[in-house]
C-alpha cells in the first residue's frame, strides 16, 4: 500500500469519524454518562475517564478517543492514557439502540492547559529613565501558554493591582502573547516597581490554587522638574545689622542645581539652596532671584529684601527730647536747691527764736 493509500483510508477513517459524530443526537434522552463529567488535564499528565450507558443501550456502544486505551466491562468504558499529548481531545461517547437508527452521544469537555513557559515585563521601545506625565507602554509577554482564553493577565506597580486583561480569543495550542497596559509616570513612581502575574484560572476541577508565573520586576526612574520645599516668604523686612539668610531648597530628580542674582543684578557665587548675609545694610535690599534647575525645568523663587535704617530723623527728635527733658529737670533742680538754701535762713531763725528763747526768763 502506497502512501497516498494510507492517507486516504486515514482521512476517509476520519471523514467518516466526522459525519458518525455530526450526525449524533446531543439532546436525546438517556444520554451517555461521564464520570468526571468535566476534565482539567495539565498537558503531559496521565488522564483517565468512565462512559456508562443504559442497559438496553449496549448495541452500538463505543467512545472516540484520539489517544489512550479503553476497556468496557458491561455498561461502562473506562478510557485512560498514561499522559495527554492532545490539545483538543474532545472525547466522545455514543450508543444506537436496537432496531433503530438513532445515535445518541455526549461529550467529555476537557480543558488542557499549560502554565506559560516565561513571563517577561518590559516597556515598549523605551529604555533609561522616564520623564513626567508622558505616555509609556508596560508590555507584558507571556510566553506558551494555553489556552489562552483561561488566562488573566494583571500588571502590578509594588503591591498595587494597576490592571486586569483577559484575551479575547480562542486557541486551544499554546500561544506566546503581549498584553500592553498605557501609564503616564509621576513623581511618586521613580523607584517604583512594574511587574506583571500570569494566572490561569480554570475552574474548580482545576488545579488549587491556579497555576501563577510572575515576571521579573522592573524598576522605574522617572525625572521630573525641580519643586520648593515649603513656600518662602517672599516679601522680607528686615533691621539693618540682622542676620539674612534667604532659603530656596527644593528637590527634583535629577537633583537641582541653585544659582542666585542679587539686587544689583549680577550673580552671586552661591551654588548652595540657601544665601546668608551676616550683617545686612541698605544697599542688601532689594529682588533676590534663586533659580533652581535641572534637565526637566526651572523655577524661580523671587525674595523682596527691605531693610529698615534707623531714621536719622527720628534720632534728631530723640536727642531734642531728651535735651528738653534735661533741661526742664535742670531748672527743678534749681528751685528745689533754693528751697535748701531758705531752708538755712530757717535755721538762723531758729537760731534767733533760741535766743529769744532764752531772754524769756530775763524779761520774766
Ligand atoms: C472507572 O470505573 C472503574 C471501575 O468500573 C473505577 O475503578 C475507576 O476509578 C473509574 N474511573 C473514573 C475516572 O471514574
Ligand atoms: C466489571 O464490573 C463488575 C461490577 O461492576 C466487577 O465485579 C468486575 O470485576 C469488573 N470486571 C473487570 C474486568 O473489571
Ligand atoms: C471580543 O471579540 C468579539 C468578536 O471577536 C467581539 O464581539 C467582542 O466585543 C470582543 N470583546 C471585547 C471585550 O473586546
Ligand atoms: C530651608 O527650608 C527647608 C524647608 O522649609 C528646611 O527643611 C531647611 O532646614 C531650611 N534650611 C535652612 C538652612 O534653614
Amino acid at each position: 500500500m502506497s502512501l497516498s493509500h494510507i492517507l486516504l483510508v486515514v482521512s476517509l477513517t476520519d471523514f467518516l469519524y466526522r459525519i458518525h459524530v455530526d450526525a449524533c443526537d446531543r439532546n436525546c434522552a438517556d444520554k451517555p454518562v461521564f464520570t468526571p463529567s468535566r476534565l482539567v488535564v495539565k498537558y503531559g499528565d496521565p488522564v483517565a475517564a468512565n462512559c456508562s450507558v443504559c442497559e438496553d443501550c449496549l448495541y452500538l456502544f463505543g467512545l472516540e478517543t484520539p489517544l489512550g486505551e479503553q476497556n468496557q466491562n458491561g455498561t461502562t468504558i473506562s478510557w485512560k492514557a498514561p499522559k495527554m499529548t492532545e490539545w483538543d481531545p474532545a472525547p466522545s461517547c455514543y450508543y444506537t439502540k436496537k432496531d433503530s437508527d438513532d445515535q445518541c452521544c455526549s461529550d467529555l469537555p476537557i480543558t488542557v492547559y499549560q502554565p506559560p513557559d516565561n513571563v517577561l515585563i518590559r516597556f515598549d521601545g523605551h529604555t533609561g529613565p522616564m520623564f513626567e506625565g508622558r505616555y509609556y507602554t508596560l508590555q507584558c509577554e507571556v510566553q506558551k501558554v494555553a489556552p489562552i482564553e483561561n488566562l488573566i493577565v494583571t500588571f502590578y506597580k509594588g503591591q498595587t493591582a494597576l490592571d486586569k486583561q483577559p484575551y479575547n480569543g480562542t486557541y486551544k495550542k499554546p500561544v506566546t502573547k503581549i498584553y500592553n497596559l498605557v501609564i503616564t509616570p509621576r513623581e511618586e513612581d521613580d523607584g517604583a516597581q512594574y511587574w506583571c502575574e500570569a494566572k490561569l484560572e480554570l475552574g474548580p476541577e482545576g488545579p488549587q490554587p491556579p497555576p501563577v508565573v510572575i515576571s521579573q520586576k522592573i524598576t522605574a526612574s522617572v525625572h521630573y522638574k525641580p519643586r520648593l520645599q515649603g513656600s518662602p516668604h517672599s516679601q522680607i523686612t528686615i533691621k539693618a545689622g540682622s542676620p539674612l539668610l534667604l532659603n530656596c531648597s527644593a528637590w527634583g530628580n535629577p537633583s537641582p542645581s541653585y544659582s542666585w542674582t542679587l539686587p544689583s543684578g549680577s550673580p552671586h557665587s552661591s551654588s548652595s539652596n540657601v544665601l546668608t548675609i551676616d550683617s545686612v545694610a541698605s544697599a542688601n535690599g532689594g529682588l533676590y532671584t534663586c533659580s533652581v534647575s535641572n534637565s526637566r525645568g526651572t523655577i524661580n523663587v523671587e525674595f523682596n529684601v527691605t531693610v529698615e535704617e534707623i531714621n536719622i530723623i527720628l534720632i534728631i527728635g530723640i536727642v531734642v527730647v531728651i535735651v528738653a527733658v534735661v533741661a526742664v529737670c535742670g531748672l527743678l533742680y534749681c528751685r528745689y536747691y533754693r528751697t535748701k538754701r531758705m531752708g538755712k535762713y530757717t535755721l538762723k531763725d531758729v537760731f534767733r527764736l533760741g535766743r529769744q528763747h532764752t531772754a524769756v526768763p530775763i524779761t520774766e
